[in-house]
Parts: structure tokens; sequence; C-alpha cells
């Protein structure tokens, strides 16, 4: 069972009008990439805790969540206020079955994500593991705007580190430009533009799926896939869809 350690919050970086990302120092026990932790405050003498995926790989620190603020939201309203030296409780383990142990080996590794869905790849995507046991990576990031599509440093040192062996294609759905795809991810693997644009095809021999964020986009991008003869991936029935939902 997790217990609450008290950690401190570091850094608190604003990217947009609603996106954010936390550096917190705390205790924690280790982790794998790609798993959550709960956060909390105490609200009117309440603990009010939430589960943030965590950004940072294992081996590095501060830990560090990325959140959007939502209209009204209990715990990120109050979030959002938070500067370097407060109190945040941190839960004392971590969670999840989103994580590359998980899931099969195959040729192509496709991540896809809406939103702040992307926090957990790119902690994926600072380990050796996808590297080691996949020939193809392909990180998708889907936003409403260009203003929201964050983190692109970190991806691009990615790229440059795994030149041929690491694709990133961004989405904007409502915004145009010269380098995003437009719409929604699973209308663009409906007409083939996701592929076209990888350079290489989904199907259920050469492909493991993960996905994350929007349930709505997990819901919608696994029903397209299972058109295309993929299936969830179960530990005693594997396939190759592997998702989270973030409410
Ligand atoms: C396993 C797991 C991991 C999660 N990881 C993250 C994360 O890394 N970053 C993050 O921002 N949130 C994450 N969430 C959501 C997070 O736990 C909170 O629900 C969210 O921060 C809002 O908290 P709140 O108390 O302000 O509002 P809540 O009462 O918790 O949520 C209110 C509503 O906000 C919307 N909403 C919640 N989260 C999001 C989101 N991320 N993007 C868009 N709309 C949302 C939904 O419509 C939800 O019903 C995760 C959830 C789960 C289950
Ligand atoms: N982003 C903002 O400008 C903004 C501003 C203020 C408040 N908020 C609030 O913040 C919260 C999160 O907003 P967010 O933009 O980070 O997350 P989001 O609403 O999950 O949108 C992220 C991306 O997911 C796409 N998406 C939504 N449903 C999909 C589906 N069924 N299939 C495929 N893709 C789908 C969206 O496309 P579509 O654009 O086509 O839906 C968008 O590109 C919301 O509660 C929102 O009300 C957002």
């Amino acid at each position: 069972m997790s217990t609450w350690n008290v950690g401190k919050v570091v850094e608190h970086k604003q990217w947009s009008k609603t996106l954010y990302s936390l550096y917190i120092k705390s205790d924690i026990e280790p982790f794998e990439a790609g798993q959550f932790v709960k956060i909390a405050l105490e609200i009117n003498g309440e603990v009010v805790g939430r589960p943030y995926s965590l950004v940072n790989p294992p081996d590095s620190r501060p830990l560090e969540i990325l959140y959007v603020e939502v209209p009204n939201g209990p715990l990120t309203s109050r979030l959002v206020n938070l500067k370097p030296g407060d109190n945040i409780l941190v839960a004392s383990r971590a969670h999840g079955f989103m994580i590359l142990d998980e899931v099969p080996p195959a040729k192509n590794l496709w991540l896809m994500a809406t939103g702040t869905g992307v926090g957990p790849f790119l902690s994926i995507l600072m380990t050796d593991k996808p590297w080691q046991h996949y020939e193809r990576v392909i990180l998708i990031y889907a936003v409403r705007t260009l203003s929201e599509l964050i983190y692109q440093e970190r991806i691009m040192q990615i790229l440059a580190k795994y030149p041929g062996q690491f694709s990133y294609i961004p989405f904007l759905s409502r915004e145009t430009s010269d380098f995003a795809l437009t719409g929604r991810i699973p209308q663009a693997i409906i007409d083939g533009r996701l592929e076209a644009r990888a350079g290489i095809k989904i199907n259920a021999e050469n492909s493991q799926i993960m996905l994350c964020g929007n349930p709505q986009m997990v819901k919608d991008t696994n029903n397209t896939l299972i058109e295309r003869g993929l299936k969830k991936h179960r530990r005693f029935e594997p396939g190759q869809i592997t998702a989270e939902n973030y409410w």
C-alpha cells in the first residue's frame, strides 16, 4: 500500500494558458517508465489526490509531471498556484501497466498520445528499452493547437539521438501547420495519412501500439485498430494494443 510523503516543489513551468510541468523533490520507491503516481493537496482539511504519469525516466530526479488545468477541477485549479518551496503530497509508490515490460516484442512500436498523455511516453523514450527492443519507434502526439505542442526540445533531442529508428508525428486538430498532420489520430489511420507519413504499415504481425490520454481517442483508435485485425493485449491473451485512459 502507498503512503503519503511530503515533497517539495522545486520548479513550476507554465507552457501555455492551461499546460504546466511541475517538478517535485520527494522520496519514491523505484518505478518503471510509463507508470503514474498519486499527487495530493490538503483542501479544506481533506486530502485530495489524483494520479499523474511521471515524465522523468526512473533514473532521473526531480519527479516531473505534466498537467492541464481543468476548468473548476478540484485539484488542478489549486496546483496552478504552487510555487517553488511549497509542500505537496506524493504517494510513496507508482503504479500502472503501461510499461514496456508488459508489451510483447514486435518490429515497430507506435506510441499514440493526446494532450498530457504524451508524458509517460517521454519517460519511456528516455530509457534504453524501446531502442533495444524495436526496430522503429513512432511517437504520435495530438493536440488542439500549436501552442499546446510542448516538450519539442526534448523530442528533438531524442530524434537527434536515434535517427532512422525514431519518427515523430505531431497532429493539430484545430489549426493547420506545414509540419503537423491535421485532424484526429483514428481518422488519419482510416484514410492512410498516418502510415504514409511514417512510411510503414500498421498490422498485427509487425506492430505494438500504446495509447494514452483522452478516453474517446483511446476508444476510437482501439476500434479502428480492431478493424485492422489488431486486438487488446492481455497478459494471458497476447495482442497488440496497450492503453491508459486519463479520465
Ligand atoms: C492513470 C491516470 C494517469 C493520469 N495522468 C495524468 C497526467 O499525467 N496529466 C494530467 O494532466 N492528468 C492526468 N490524469 C488525470 C488527473 O488524474 C486528474 O483527473 C486531472 O488532473 C484533473 O484533476 P481535477 O481534480 O482538477 O479534476 P477531475 O475532477 O479529476 O477531472 C475533471 C474532468 O477533467 C477532464 N480531464 C481530467 N484530466 C484531463 C487531462 N489530462 N486532459 C484533459 N482533460 C482532462 C475530464 O473531463 C474529467 O472528468 C491521469 C488520470 C489517470 C486515471
Ligand atoms: N486546449 C485548450 O485550448 C483548452 C483551454 C481551456 C480549457 N481546456 C480544458 O482542458 C481539458 C483538456 O484539454 P486538451 O486539449 O488538453 O485535451 P483533449 O480535449 O483531450 O484534446 C486533445 C486532443 O485529443 C483530440 N481528441 C478528442 N477526442 C478525440 C477522439 N475521440 N479521437 C481522437 N482524438 C480526439 C482533440 O481533438 P479535437 O480538437 O478534434 O477535439 C485534441 O486534438 C479539457 O477539459 C478542456 O476543456 C482546454
